[in-house]
Formats: structure tokens, sequence, C-alpha cells
């Protein structure tokens, strides 16, 4: 894994933008996985600062976002369908028809998870999954204890993900239980993942996904068997880490093609 640790979560939205753009622009029609939640609030910030200074465009690339609660309409306030649109997508030139977020009210859900993975094989994979982590260690919606190399399915929340969730609903009864997520075993395949924290509350998590053995009670940790995935960490998430210097060491001695603060 490659660890960056930036100040505060200002800063780790900005590289994260940059290791965004960097795909925008090199790539003739990117793919994108998408996250949601607090965290890349900033990022999106970020790039919509982007587009508008015409640095970047989103025309020619696809977004498959990571996960849905299901039961919730595409307008309900705290679908992730809403949550896109205000976040990002009302902003930028992305087309209607390249964007993807699991349905969650859809009749048919078991169909509609097979059909969302073989969306995602036919656009030719994900080049860049951008990922949030959850206090337990979730990515996307894959609770502690689910297998590591699960495929995009409806899933149970924990009651703790619940309650930590509740913030955005008016109260913990009305999050739903069941969720479309894409699995580990689709993030795995994604040709890089880049993973966000910010906050102390999430530090435990972050040093479970990076130093603590790979298991099911941490589903993060099957990271580290991802062929590349970068970790933007602000000092906070970044405070129980072991090896923190040393990750600021290999930064420091990046190549310079090797480093996403170089132009
Ligand atoms: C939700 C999302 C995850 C996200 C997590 C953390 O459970 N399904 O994708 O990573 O929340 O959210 P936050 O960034 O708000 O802490």
């Amino acid at each position: 894994m490659e660890i960056i640790i930036r100040d505060n979560p200002q800063d780790c939205a900005r590289v994260a933008a940059k290791i965004v753009a960097k795909y925008l622009r090199g790539k003739k029609g990117p793919v994108l996985g998408l996250a949601t939640g607090g965290t890349p609030e900033g990022l999106y910030r970020q790039l919509i600062s982007l587009y508008r200074a015409k640095k970047i465009s989103f025309k020619n690339s696809t977004t498959f976002n990571l996960d849905e609660y299901v039961g919730l309409t595409h307008s309900h306030p705290q679908s992730y369908h809403r949550y896109m649109k205000e976040h990002l997508f009302d902003f930028i030139d992305i087309p209607e028809d390249k964007i993807n977020i699991p349905d969650g009210t859809a009749c048919d859900l078991r169909q509609t998870c097979l059909d969302y993975e073989a969306r995602i094989k036919a656009s030719g994979g994900i080049d860049l999954q951008v990922l949030g982590i959850g206090r337990n260690g979730h990515i996307g919606f894959n609770e502690p204890m689910g297998s590591l190399s699960s495929r995009t399915w409806i899933k149970i929340l924990t009651e703790n993900t619940i309650k930590d969730n509740a913030r955005f609903f008016e109260d913990a009864g009305k999050v739903p239980r069941h969720v479309i997520t894409m699995g580990i075993g689709t993030i795995m395949e994604a040709r890089h993942c880049m993973v966000m924290a910010c906050g102390w509350k999430k530090s435990q998590a972050v040093k479970a996904m990076i130093e603590g053995p790979v298991t099911a009670k941490w589903p993060a940790s099957a990271l580290q068997f991802h062929k590349r995935t970068t970790v933007v960490l602000d000092e906070a998430a970044a405070s129980l880490l072991f090896h923190k210097e040393h990750y600021g060491w290999v930064e420091k001695n990046l190549l310079e093609w090797q480093n996403y603060e170089m132009p």
C-alpha cells in the first residue's frame, strides 16, 4: 500500500483530486468508481473547481458507485443517487447514461446486482476506485465477517453502521437495514484503489486496514492483497499507525513521476 499523510482533510481532498485528475487527463475513457459519505465531499468540491477551471472534463468518463440503500427512491434526500447529484454530477459534464449507481428500488434486487457486475465488466473494468472506510473497517457496505471475495449483492448493515449513518437521517429507525454494495471481490478488481480517511474516529480502522492481519473482522484489510492501493489520511486518522514515519520517508523519496504532487 502507498500511504499519503496530510495535515488536514482539505489537504487530503487536494491530493485525492490530483489522483483522480490524473486518470481524467491521462485516459481516453476513464472508468471511475465513486464513494459517498462525509469523507469524499471535499474531493468532489475540488473536482468541481478543477472542472470549472477547465482543467478536467468528465465527458468521456464512466462512473460506478459502490453502494445504495435498498428501498430509498432516487430522489430521497438520503439516497446515494441524490447524494451524487448534489455533491458532483449536477456540476460537471458527465453524460447521464455513463452514470451507474446500484438501484435499491429494483423489483428484482438479485438481478439488478448481477446486471451491475455485468455493466462493470462491459465497461472494461474500473480504473480508479475511490473508497471511504467505516469505523468498523467496512468498505462500500461490506460489513465485518462477510466474504472477502464477495460480489455485488444485497447486504444487511450492522447496528453500529446504522447508528453512524443515523446522523444523515431523522433518527436511526429511518436508516434502511438493507443495502446493495459492490463486493470486496468486485472492489479488488479495480486497477487502482484510493481509500480516504480523516479524523481520529477512523484511526483504529485505518490501523487495522494497513498494519493489521488480513481478516474479515476488518474488511478493508483485504486491500493489503490489492496490487495498487493508495491511502490518503489526515494526521488524526493516521495517529495510531506504528510505521507512520516510514510512510513519510517513502513519500519523501518517491521519484518525480511517482509523486502525485508533481505537475
Ligand atoms: C457509508 C458508505 C461507505 C463510507 C462510509 C464512511 O457506510 N457506504 O462507502 O465509506 O459510510 O462514511 P463517512 O465518510 O461519512 O465517515
